[in-house]
């Protein structure tokens, strides 16, 4: 975990700032545990009592790296504390942070803001003095400035004393790094619209811009357009590379040898051209459909189209991961040629694909949307379990850290807590999610443990070379699979 100093500098020259962040959820709570690391005192402020009660504990409900040592270290010191009440966070804070959701609404592409516009008009209802209100959710385009009207409107219908202004502070931290991106990010960007907002920002960040991260001071919508376009940005790098996996896993070639070799590039970069399921998450697949359900409602029809090819990219590799499996367990019971092509057991499994999986027993290694992270949220990895799941297979699911949320969300899934008791008796692996333990298995002992030995290496880190020297049957994407017609895999 990166350590900072007390907010020294800021402190010594004028008296500290007091902030409030609306929302405790992956974003709010790290980022009130950060300013609290940076030397302010911070008051989280959620509607949800028992998620206030357990964080005023030192209890973290869901799984951050570093992010536990920092609350409990936060709320002993008493600079962090947690409250439901507007009251408080209206009368005590110069600058509120919003760190609320901004779903896709159920049904649609564009994000819900019912969540965003309830914080600004309970914080416009209830502060009583100067304050700035800095939003950081990811919102579409043209919200900032409705917000500021609606900021407006209900301050002057209140009449509360103080002057109270709008910012936008786009965050771009990662879950599993978001300790190290809140206190060390890439780059600030605020959206504002006075001198005075952005020096109170420049106070906030005091620390990070000491140490040299870039500043970039502009307006509303452009800071609302560079957390949108980063997103889409990385998404259509992942699906990029995924595409060509198609074209690999048909005529042959080897995808990680084709990332690597145009990584090299400066200008195209390694990171973000692994190929595999494709990315997931409570950002990247809300953050392309809300873009293009924005670029609609402006008119703008044919400008982000492109985005839903990335977006269908992305959801074609769950469907050749079933594909695989069926292909691999058709191949183990020596069928001469399995269902294949691409699509053949997608979300809604052919009979065929069923009559493959039915009875078989699956082990699914990983259901987090990635490794270090213990949200299931638009995982490729879980709709992966419950497609095999719904088409008979017998699944044992294990994932480090996200088993007690993929349970909510699909609770008749076989769960298990060891990697060992997934894959005793398994037909077949299937690792989905690149967490550690499943990068370093050795396959000789796994060999031992299972009934059958197949394994489909969802994110390519294994090294196929060794899981088919200890007589595994070996599948990845991005690989063609031969099957029984033309030998073992293709590694
Ligand atoms: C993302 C952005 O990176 C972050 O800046 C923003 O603030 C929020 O959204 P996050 O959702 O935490 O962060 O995950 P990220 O690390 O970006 O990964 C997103 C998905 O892409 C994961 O499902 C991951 O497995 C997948 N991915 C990533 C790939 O499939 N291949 C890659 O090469 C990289």
């Amino acid at each position: 975990m990166t350590s900072v100093a007390s907010n020294q500098s800021a402190s010594s020259t004028v008296a500290p700032l007091r902030i409030s962040v609306v929302g405790t959820g992956y974003l709010g709570a790290t980022h009130a545990a950060c300013m609290a690391e940076l030397g302010f005192e911070v008051l989280g402020l959620d509607v949800d009592p028992a998620k206030v009660e357990a964080l005023s504990r030192g209890e973290l409900p869901f799984h951050e790296p570093g992010l536990p040592e920092l609350l409990i270290k936060h709320v002993q010191s008493g600079r962090l504390r947690f409250t439901t009440s507007y009251e408080d966070v209206g009368a005590w804070a110069d600058v509120h942070f919003i760190g609320v959701g901004t779903p896709q609404k159920p049904g649609e592409s564009a994000a819900d803001l019912r969540y965003v516009e309830a914080a600004v008009r309970s914080l416009a209802e209830h502060i009583t003095r100067d304050a700035l209100i800095v939003g950081k959710s990811t919102v579409p385009v043209g919200t900032a400035t409705t917000l500021k009207d609606l900021l407006a409107t209900t301050r002057a219908t209140a009449s509360l004393p103080g002057t109270v202004e709008l910012a936008w502070n786009p965050e771009f931290l990662r879950e599993g790094y978001a300790v190290k991106d809140t206190l060390t990010p890439d780059r600030l960007v605020v959206g504002v619209e006075s001198e005075h907002a952005e020096n109170l920002l420049r106070q906030v960040y005091a620390q990070p811009l000491a140490t040299g991260t870039p500043w970039i001071s502009t307006d509303f919508a452009t800071a609302e357009l560079v957390k949108v376009a980063a997103n889409a940005f990385l998404a259509t790098k992942i699906s990029f590379i995924n595409a060509f996996s198609e074209i690999t896993e048909t005529v042959g070639g080897d995808i990680g040898t084709l990332a690597d070799a145009i990584g090299h590039d400066p200008r195209i970069g390694r990171k973000f051209l692994n190929a595999g399921v494709g990315f997931g998450g409570g950002c990247l697949p809300k953050d392309i459909r809300a873009l293009q359900a924005r670029v609609s409602e402006l008119g703008l029809d044919r400008t982000m189209r492109f985005l839903a090819e990335m977006d269908d990219i992305n959801l074609r590799r769950r469907d050749r991961v079933v594909d695989l499996a069926v292909q691999v367990l058709a191949h183990d019971r020596g069928d001469a040629t399995g269902p294949a092509g691409h699509g053949g057991a997608g979300a809604v499994p052919s009979p065929a694909a069923v009559e493959v999986l039915h009875g078989r027993k699956i082990a699914i290694l990983g259901v987090a949307f990635k490794p270090h992270s213990d949200d299931v949220r638009d995982s490729p990895a879980l709709d992966v379990a419950n497609r095999l799941y719904t088409a008979g297979a017998d699944v044992a699911v294990y994932d480090p850290q996200g088993n007690a949320n993929a349970a909510k969300r699909f609770p008749r899934l076989g769960y298990v807590d060891t990697l060992a008791k997934a894959i005793v008796g398994a037909d077949l692996i299937v690792l989905l999610t690149e967490w550690d333990e499943f990068k370093t298995m050795d396959p000789h002992d796994v060999a031992r443990l299972v009934d059958r030995p197949n394994i489909i290496d969802a994110r390519n880190v294994l090294n196929p070379a060794a899981w088919i020297e200890a007589g595994f049957t070996h599948a990845a994407l991005g690989h063609r699979f031969r099957g029984l017609a033309q030998g073992p895999a293709d590694a």
